[in-house]
């Protein structure tokens, strides 16, 4: 897919003197006080804001935060506490600009200011032509480098690419999409995608798209249990969507015609309820009573997993296999976790609680290309052109 890059158009000395306008995605994660609890994105963000003010470029940054109702601001959807971090990473003060959309702000050539929550703004979740018109006129540039919101059609996110003078990817988008590609295109084989978490229906698609390209599709959480109903066998109170069983058998149809497998639990660790609390048994697949639940996947099948993953030549992996928050539940992700350290293979990982689960086992940089986006994530290993893309093609 080609794309104006914002390197380029920064190494041709084109942004010089220029108003870039930077849509980021600084969305990040804080505590009922407001505090930032982790910071990947804003970090992830700054080679964009470096490149720009390298460049000699006047510099205004917008993201969303959290989903405030347009027009009705209220202290927690202030990008306040992102401006704050976002100077100490700087290392230089980044003034917050409230009511934006109208202009009436300066920056000048080297500096950069942070344009309140762009969802505040009225019209920019519907992408509305009135606001589009507005952000268009703002810049000279406008770069996109938002990876995270990069499946959403919004104003600062869409419309904007399509108003303004110039629009192109910036380094944060532009990397994602080039790791995501690599890892999918022209994998290294084997290639082997782990897909956790709780529901198929959700994921269903990315499953189905997975198995006519992958060589192992190993399943975990809510998400396994569904395919052992499909495979005959008792789940007991477990987790699953029993009306999603002809839809994982056809996934599994799917891989066997291809000689791929999708290799299903052997043993399973079983409680009485999902708690800190709770007694965990490590029982065989075939030994499941009526009222367990299964919370994680056994020993037997961690090793067979950390056997697939040692072998693998590219790994995606987006969700846990167990309850990994839960000590007793955790084995089987950090088993997985380690193998994935451990391995040769181009490894990319992405989604909330596979970041989660990265950080609580201390493999940041074990893992070669860690995603920033969630849903976005999904929806490129879908097979999906996301919106981002398809505007700054369009434009390029
Ligand atoms: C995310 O956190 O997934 C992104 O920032 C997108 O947010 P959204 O789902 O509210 O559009
Ligand atoms: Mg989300």
């Amino acid at each position: 897919m080609k794309f104006l890059r914002f390197s380029d158009i920064c190494a041709s000395g084109q942004a010089a003197g220029k108003r870039v306008f930077i849509r980021a995605d600084l969305n990040v994660p804080q505590d009922d006080e407001g505090n930032i609890t982790e910071d990947t994105r804003i970090r992830a963000s700054l080679p964009a804001i470096q490149m720009a003010l390298g460049a000699g470029a006047a510099v205004m940054v917008t993201s969303h935060l959290g989903r405030p109702t347009e027009g009705e601001p209220r202290p927690e959807d202030s990008l306040a506490p992102v401006a704050k971090r976002l100077s100490k990473l700087l290392g230089r003060e980044v003034p917050l600009i409230t009511d934006w959309v109208e202009g009436g702000f300066e920056v000048k050539p080297g500096e950069v200011v942070l344009l309140e929550n762009c969802r505040l703004n009225k019209g920019e979740k519907k992408n509305s032509p009135e606001l589009a018109a507005k952000l268009g006129k703002l810049c000279d540039i406008f770069v996109h480098d938002a990876f995270g919101t990069a499946h959403r059609a919004e104003a600062t996110t869409y419309g904007i690419a399509e108003t303004a003078p110039i629009a192109c990817a910036g380094p944060l988008l532009a990397a994602e999409m080039d790791a995501i590609s690599k890892a999918l295109e022209n994998p290294r084989r084997p290639l082997v995608a782990i897909v956790g978490g709780s529901k198929v229906s959700t994921k269903l698609s990315i499953l189905k798209t997975l198995a006519s390209r992958v060589d192992q599709l190993i399943v975990g959480g809510g998400i396994a249990n569904t395919f052992l109903l499909a495979a005959g066998k008792r789940i007991g109170d477990s987790l699953a969507e029993p009306e999603m069983v002809r839809e994982a058998q056809q996934v599994m149809d799917i891989m066997k015609e291809r000689g791929a497998e999708v290799p299903l639990p052997v043993d399973v660790v079983v409680a009485d309820e999902v708690s800190a609390l709770a007694r965990a048994n490590r029982v065989s697949v075939d030994e499941v009573g009526p009222h367990d639940r299964i919370l994680d996947v056994g020993p037997k099948t961690s090793a067979k997993l950390a056997e697939i993953i040692a072998h693998a030549g590219t790994i995606v992996w987006n969700g846990p296999v167990g309850v990994f928050e839960i000590p007793q539940f955790a084995g089987g992700t950090k088993m997985m976790a380690s193998a994935i350290a451990h391995s040769e293979a181009f490894s990319i990982a992405g989604g909330g609680d596979t970041l989660a689960a990265i950080a609580k086992f201390h493999i940041e940089d074990d893992v070669d290309y860690i995603s920033t986006g969630g849903g976005a994530f999904l929806e490129v290993l879908e097979g999906k052109t996301l919106p981002a893309f398809e505007v700054l093609a369009k434009r390029a």
